[in-house]
């Protein structure tokens, strides 16, 4: 466990603009930063991270919270590793509480699998440096690859011993668990017997976008003809292989400073393009690029180049998954090596300034680059000709961007030596096509829309909903403000008649609210908002130097959950551009004081309308004596209704 202190010394010292800026690309916008949403596709900002208030909100997809909220969702981390990455970012020393027995079984599974990762990570780095095998084997394997120490040591590269079992009995006697051992892949268990699944191989570990290991690949020394080159970790609880991209760790930060991503097949590429010092290039590990890893670049760049081996096979059989990068709006250009040359070999061979100045010289427009190799292939077979325009006319039917699809076309006519037409007509086919595929769905939807609404009436606007809500917005932004409230008390004149006079009264905004509601004997009828109303205005009673940051990170996950709602629907408007237009959301240049009042008037009108209406139907209801007090009742409430109507005229 890890004590309180260290906790609060995280929470005091973590920026979540900070820490979130290590995952978004994040772009200053008034106030608040945004970007684009991590956790859905999208290609206009909906990402909100708010400094002052210390918190962020994603509209696409609902979630939000503080800097801990965010590593949980982010890195599917959970909470005491999500304190222990910050306390390490931020250099704040763990202080851990003694851990049980009891505990360390309770210990979630995944933060097993992270744990036994880790471990092996150390361990094959421990082999390659400190033994002799490791040593003369895959340290000088490594080597003759042109690898430096340097290099070797930023990469944790390592050497799993080339014996049956000792990676895993060593683990065993550090006390891990087999069980996660096996649900690594790093142990293949096969009845009583156990086998290291790496035995004699030098070690990739794979890293998340924050560093932590997930799996490894692990290259084999020998040509054997029958063994695979690599063997990689199998899918687990932490190893997604279509949502990772080798390298990733160690490029976010230049990937985002240069505006670009590399994009290459292996490991050894990524590593040797480092060696070199072009340090943002990821690689997809040699499969097909998901559109979930296109997704972690899309977060850093909009701008990816493609980097093929010298082998036109199979430069050919890659184009195609090139289009899942264009839906997403980003920009491709792809480069290839000379016959015979992979990005590895290439950079081995070169200085960076050389290696540079080839990337800009040969890197060319995705689109214009596959017109010409495949008008190229089928220059002298119309029918594959045929073939090819629609391959590329579907390519740039991916691009979102109207006035691109345009130069794109005009660019590709010249190129394949075909009128612009004949491409504007096969766009609009697959266009067309397209959009009936949409529109059947449409229909499909709407029908389904069509039986809810019969069965569901609109759902009114629940005015109490919303007046609850902004009780807590303003205690949590102004709880602790002093303010001067003014109140109509009714008092009697010069000449003896009752009338309504202004007075004002000092009172901190908590304190007013609270006492407000009380003489109306109201209680919140959402229990969320109930439990907050009380934690907030028992905070604020013992806390007279109440912040909001502090008091979102010491209630739980949940309550901090719901404040981000309710802080963060604010912000939408700025999302929404609506300042630019001119609209302004309600309510912007009241004082504190006249929205406590209006929000207070406004639910107490409410709370009243209620009651008449109840009373109201109990006369219709009820024949006999007790109506004439409900009418009185009712009468009593009405003035008291016109009451609060005037005074919340005054502050309107
Ligand atoms: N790969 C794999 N399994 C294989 C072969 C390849 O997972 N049996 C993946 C690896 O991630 C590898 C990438 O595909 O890095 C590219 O394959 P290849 O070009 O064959 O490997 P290189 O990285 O070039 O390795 P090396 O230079 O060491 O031969
Ligand atoms: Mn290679």
């Amino acid at each position: 466990m890890i004590s309180p202190t260290t906790i609060d010394q995280v929470f005091e010292t973590a920026r979540v603009e900070e820490v979130i800026g290590d995952f978004v690309n994040l772009k200053k916008a008034g106030s608040n930063f945004k970007g684009l949403s991590p956790f859905s596709d999208e290609r206009s900002p909906s990402f909100m991270v708010s400094p002052v208030k210390q918190i962020w909100k994603d509209f696409s997809s609902g979630k939000g919270g503080n800097v801990v909220a965010f590593l949980m969702e982010h890195e599917h981390f959970t909470y005491p590793e999500a304190i222990k990455y910050l306390a390490k970012k931020y250099n704040i020393e763990v202080e851990e509480t003694v851990q049980s027995d009891a505990q360390k079984e309770k210990a979630n599974e995944r933060e097993s699998l992270y744990l036994v990762s880790e471990f092996a990570n150390k361990y094959f780095q421990n082999i390659l440096h400190k033994t002799d095998q490791g040593k003369s084997i895959g340290l000088s394997y490594f080597k003759e690859r042109g690898f430096t120490e340097e290099t070797i040591k930023k990469f944790d590269l390592g050497y799993a011993l080339n014996e049956w079992q000792a990676f895993t009995d060593e683990a065993l006697k550090k006390g891990y668990n087999i069980d996660f051992l096996s649900k690594t892949g790093l142990t293949i268990v096969k009845e009583q017997k156990r086998f290291d699944r790496f035995k004699g191989r030098v070690m990739f570990p794979i890293k998340s976008m924050s560093g932590r290991v997930l799996g490894f690949g692990g290259r084999i020394l020998i040509t054997d003809k029958k063994a695979a080159k690599y063997v990689n970790s199998p899918e687990s609880d932490i190893y997604h292989k279509s949502k990772v991209l080798y390298g990733i760790y160690n490029a976010k930060q230049s990937i985002a400073k240069e505006d670009n991503c590399y994009l290459v097949e292996g490991y050894t590429d990524v590593i040797q393009f480092h060696q070199t010092g072009i340090k943002n290039v990821v690689s997809s590990s040699g499969t097909a690029l998901t559109s979930e890893q296109i997704r972690l670049i899309n977060r850093l760049t909009k701008n990816i180049t493609v980097l093929f081996d010298g082998d036109a096979a199979g430069m050919r059989a890659s184009l195609r998954g090139i289009d899942l990068i264009l839906e997403q709006g980003m920009n491709v250009k792809v480069c290839t090596f000379p016959e015979g040359e992979d990005p590895d070999s290439f950079a081995k061979q070169n200085t960076l300034e050389e290696l540079s100045l080839y990337l800009d010289e040969n890197a060319r427009d995705f689109i214009q680059f596959k017109a010409s190799v495949l008008s190229e292939d089928s220059k002298n077979d119309p029918i594959k000709k045929a073939e090819t325009i629609r391959d590329i006319v579907n390519s740039i039917s991916k691009i979102p961007d109207r006035i691109k699809t345009e130069i794109y076309i005009q660019e590709c006519a010249r190129i394949m030596d075909i009128s612009e037409e004949v491409l504007f007509t096969t766009l609009a086919q697959i266009n067309k096509k397209e959009s009936q595929e949409d529109n059947k769905q449409f229909k499909k939807n709407q029908k389904v829309f069509e039986v809810i609404k019969h069965q569901q009436p609109v759902k009114k606007i629940d005015v109490q909903y919303v007046l609850e809500r902004k009780i807590i917005e303003v205690l949590l932004l102004y709880g602790n403000k002093v303010e001067d409230f003014e109140d109509l008390v009714l008092k009697e004149n010069d000449v003896g008649e009752l009338v309504l006079e202004p007075v004002i009264q000092q009172a901190k905004v908590f304190e007013k609210i609270f006492l407000d509601l009380q003489d109306d004997e109201m209680e919140f009828t959402n229990e969320k908002f109930k439990t907050l109303y009380y934690t907030l205005i028992d905070t604020l009673n013992q806390n007279s130097d109440f912040e909001l940051k502090n008091f979102v990170n010491s209630v739980n996950q949940n309550m901090a959950n719901e404040i981000t709602n309710i802080l963060m629907e604010d912000e939408r408007y700025a999302l929404d551009n609506w300042e630019r237009m001119n609209i302004f959301p309600k309510g912007k240049n009241q004082t504190v004081a006249q929205l406590v009042s209006e929000t207070i008037l406004s639910l107490r009108c409410f709370l009243i309308d209620q009651k008449v209406k109840e009373f109201q139907q109990e006369t219709m209801q009820s024949k006999n004596e007790s109506n004439r007090n409900i009418l009185e009742e009712v009468k009593d409430y009405s003035s008291l209704k016109m009451l609060l109507s005037r005074k919340l005229s005054r502050v309107l």
